[in-house]
């Protein structure tokens, strides 16, 4: 289920809630896994223990071609493991208290070479086929025309860059939205260290190296919220790298596209007023960017429509403004080892404005 206690909070006094998540999502959410689980012929055996492993981030309830593909030679590898271990355990137990005796040579022969020999080398020999088949499926570029969008993972947020066959690009940060059906060329680059990019529910992971381009074609196959993460270590706070994902249909994406595109509104409320004249005192456009102001920093996440993603700080805060006060007051402890400076410093009346503005920016 896509609720509150899968989108776990990561930090105790603000829960990542997820507010956009709505009804409709849910029912879409629990039909999936429904469909899901139908398909997987070994589901019922692998589902006892693995009843922690659903959510927004599970390989196990794929949402896109690639991660169901990856699903099935899962649940197909488990079947067979299962197989392998009763077979294995009923000849044990034969062997003991069926048949305590030793055998004649011969037989002990063909134990041996069969079962020790044989019989491994042609199951390996399959699995490996079996295993190796899709990978040119899996690591097809998309067709020509596809949707392109450039991720950069950078220490500890991802750089999200749209590029739309007519127009300028679209420079946004730590959350993804794709038509549902549509291919998609993600192109993954990092100005740092080495990360890697996964959204567990659509497909396969890619590392992002530097002073490289690797590629990753995915199609999402179902509506919905997803969450994707880091999957390299990559630092102190690679554990605090994640982003949301949303697949939606393709006209509320154009929407979407198109809202991002646009200029922030100017602040409207005399609070809001405050915390833009906070934010272009204090310095905080020399590394972010909100375009329309003269804001126009590129070190770090451009901000220009923050307050319309699910979360803030990549993955780790919801989008309140009192998660924005605490990101603003407190960033070592929100993500240790952050570029970011705390700004603790600021009068409290300061840091409450510069949250309510950046919250406001839809
Ligand atoms: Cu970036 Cu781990």
């Amino acid at each position: 289920m896509v609720t509150n206690a899968s989108l776990k909070p990561l930090t105790p006094d603000v829960g990542l809630a997820p507010r956009r998540v709505n009804e409709s999502a849910h029912r879409r959410a629990g039909a999936a896994r429904g469909a899901a689980r139908r398909r997987s012929p070994f589901a019922p055996l692998g589902a006892l223990p693995l009843v922690g492993c659903g959510g927004v981030q599970s390989t196990l309830e794929p949402a896109g071609r690639g991660a169901e593909r990856i699903a099935e030679i899962f649940w197909w590898m488990t079947g067979g493991a299962i197989v392998i271990w009763i077979a294995v355990i009923a000849l044990a137990i034969y062997a003991v208290r069926a048949h305590p005796g030793s055998h004649s040579p011969r037989r002990a022969n063909y134990l041996i070479v069969g079962g020790g020999a044989i019989v491994p080398t042609i199951v390996l020999t399959v699995l490996l086929i079996y295993g190796l088949a899709p990978l040119p499926e899996l690591l097809a570029p998309a067709p020509e025309g596809s949707l392109k969008i450039t991720v950069s993972g950078e220490q500890w947020w991802w750089r999200v860059r749209y590029e739309p066959h007519a127009g300028e690009p679209v420079v946004l940060a730590n959350e993804i939205h794709l038509p549902v059906g549509e291919p998609v060329e993600f192109r993954l680059e990092s100005p740092d260290v080495i990360h890697s990019f996964w959204i567990p529910a659509l497909g396969g992971k890619i590392d992002m190296i530097p002073g490289r381009v690797t590629r990753l074609a995915l199609t999402p196959t179902k509506v919905g919220v997803f969450r994707g993460t880091c999957a390299e270590y990559c630092g102190t706070s690679h554990a605090l790298m994640s982003f949301y994902v949303r697949v939606e249909e393709k006209a509320a994406f154009d929407r979407w596209l198109m809202q991002q595109r646009a200029t922030a509104l100017p602040p409207s409320t005399p609070l809001a007023k405050r915390g833009q004249a906070s934010f272009l005192a204090n310095g905080c456009g020399a590394c972010h960017a909100i375009r329309g102001t003269p804001a126009e920093g590129v070190v770090g996440p451009d901000l220009t429509h923050v307050g319309s993603r699910l979360s803030i700080g990549a993955g780790i805060l919801p989008n309140k403004p009192k998660a924005f006060l605490h990101w603003i007051a407190r960033t070592d402890q929100a993500k240790p080892g952050v570029l970011m400076p705390t700004f603790g410093m600021l009068p409290k009346a300061d840091l409450e404005a510069l949250a309510f503005y950046l919250e406001g920016l839809r």
